[in-house]
Formats: structure tokens, sequence, C-alpha cells
């Protein structure tokens, strides 16, 4: 029987939504969105790495969001880019170890140099482990995992969720406690569709550059009032 984590909250996730919103509320140009949203993430690394939690997922790009207009595209990816170059050295420092998850293949080779440096200079950091979701889709990563698993001829016909899970872009990391959405919609958007089977949803009206510790304490908080029960009738 599959054993279930305790309520002790060791990973978050974040789906950092609403910088458009916040522009448009601004009669900014949404690229300004995406830099507050940039300049909002150390903010809620410090806060989180400060309460001493182990793993923070944050979704900063889909692969959905090849949809939008190619200049809003140059911006995230610039984006990503300098916000790595300005923060790795501070990071790093912080014994903080980056992870990325999603299709590192489909990106320009500027931006995915950018993240397997921080990645190799973060590999051996203990303290909080920060997983960047960037071209990630949750049905790519599992599409990804089946085609691995079809094409090994031991394992294609009795398949199990351990060797789904080996297979994930997220192995060795916990599913998430809890995920938060900023910005007020109720959906996942293809974020981590299988790790989050019993993760606890909260959604917050604020938009992603204001997320504030204060915000992040009033989502602990009612992750703190939910019973997690997995199926069970007692916690
Ligand atoms: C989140 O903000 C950032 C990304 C999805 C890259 P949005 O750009 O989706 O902001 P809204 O939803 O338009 O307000
Ligand atoms: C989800 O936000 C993706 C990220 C935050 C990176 P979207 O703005 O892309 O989601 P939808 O389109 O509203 O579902
Ligand atoms: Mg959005």
């Amino acid at each position: 029987m599959k054993t279930f984590p305790s309520k002790n909250i060791r990973h978050v996730a974040v789906i950092m939504d609403g910088n458009g919103r916040w522009a448009n509320e601004k009669k900014m140009p949404r690229s300004a969105g995406h830099r507050a949203g940039a300049s909002n993430v150390r903010r809620v690394v410090d806060k989180f790495k400060n309460i001493g939690l182990k793993y923070l997922t944050l979704y900063a790009f889909s692969t959905e969001n090849w949809a939008r207009p190619e200049h809003e595209i140059d911006t995230i990816m610039e984006l990503l880019v300098s916000t790595a170059n300005n923060q790795l050295a501070d990071l790093d420092e912080s014994n903080i170890k980056i992870v990325h998850i999603g299709d590192k293949m489909g990106l320009d080779p500027k931006v995915k140099r950018s993240i397997e440096t921080c990645e190799d200079i973060t590999r051996d950091n203990t303290e909080m482990t920060l997983c960047i979701a960037f071209n990630y889709g949750g049905r790519a990563e599992l599409l990804n995992a089946i085609k691995i698993l079809l094409s090994d001829p031991n394992i294609k016909d009795h398949p199990d969720e351990e060797l789904i899970e080996k297979h994930l872009y997220t192995h060795n990391i916990p599913d998430p406690d809890l995920i938060i959405r900023t910005a007020g919609e109720m959906r996942l958007s293809n974020f981590l569709i299988w790790q989050s089977a019993y993760s606890e949803y909260y959604s917050t009206e604020t938009l992603w550059p204001d997320f504030d510790e204060h915000e992040i304490e009033l989502a602990l908080h009612a992750y703190k009032l939910r019973t997690r029960k997995y199926g069970t009738i007692s916690e």
C-alpha cells in the first residue's frame, strides 16, 4: 500500500499567475508585469526558506505559453536569463539548490545554458530545493515517461506507479503538499497533474507581483486548517 507523507509541509508549488492583469491595472505593458513578477521571486523564495521549507516549485512558463505573442515570449525568456544571472551567486550563497523541470530541449540554447549553469553550480546545496518549472507541461511530462517505459522491453508490459514516477521530471522530489495559485483562477493549467493527486489547493485573488510574505502566511494558515485524509476516514 502506498504511504502518504504527514501533514508537515515539505513542498509548496506556486502557479505564478496575474502578471498581465497587474500591468493592465496600472496601464502598463504586459512586459512590465512580467518584470515585476520576476522581481517578486526572490522575496517569495526567501520567505519560504526562512520558514524552513525544503522544496519550493515555481511555475514560470508552460508548454501552452508558446501560444502567446512572440514579443511577450521573448520578454519572458530574457527575464529568465537575466534573473538567473543576477540571482545565481546569492542563491548559491544561501545554500539553495536549483532544479529545472520541463523540456529543456525545446528552449533556445542560451536559455538552456543559463538553466544548466544554475543547476551545475548549486548541485550540492542542501538548504532548500528551488524547482523552476519552465517550458513545463504535465501532459508532456507524462507522455515522456510513457515513451521511456514503452521503449524498455523489460518493463513495457508491467509498468507501475513507481516506474512512472521514476521517469517524471520530478523524480526524487516529493509530491507537493500545497499548490498555491495567484490571480484567482481555480485551475491547474497543466501543472504537476500526476504529482498533485493529493495536494491541497489554495487560490488567492492577489496578483503574482503583489504576492508577499503576508500572503504566504495566509496560505500556510489555510493549509494548517485542512484535514488530509488520502481516502481514509481520519487524518
Ligand atoms: C503569469 O502571468 C506568467 C506566465 C504565464 C508566463 P500571466 O501573463 O498569465 O498574467 P495574466 O493571467 O495575463 O494576468
Ligand atoms: C499558468 O498560467 C502558467 C504559468 C503561471 C506559468 P496561464 O496564465 O498560462 O494559465 P491559463 O492560460 O490562465 O490557464
Ligand atoms: Mg495567466
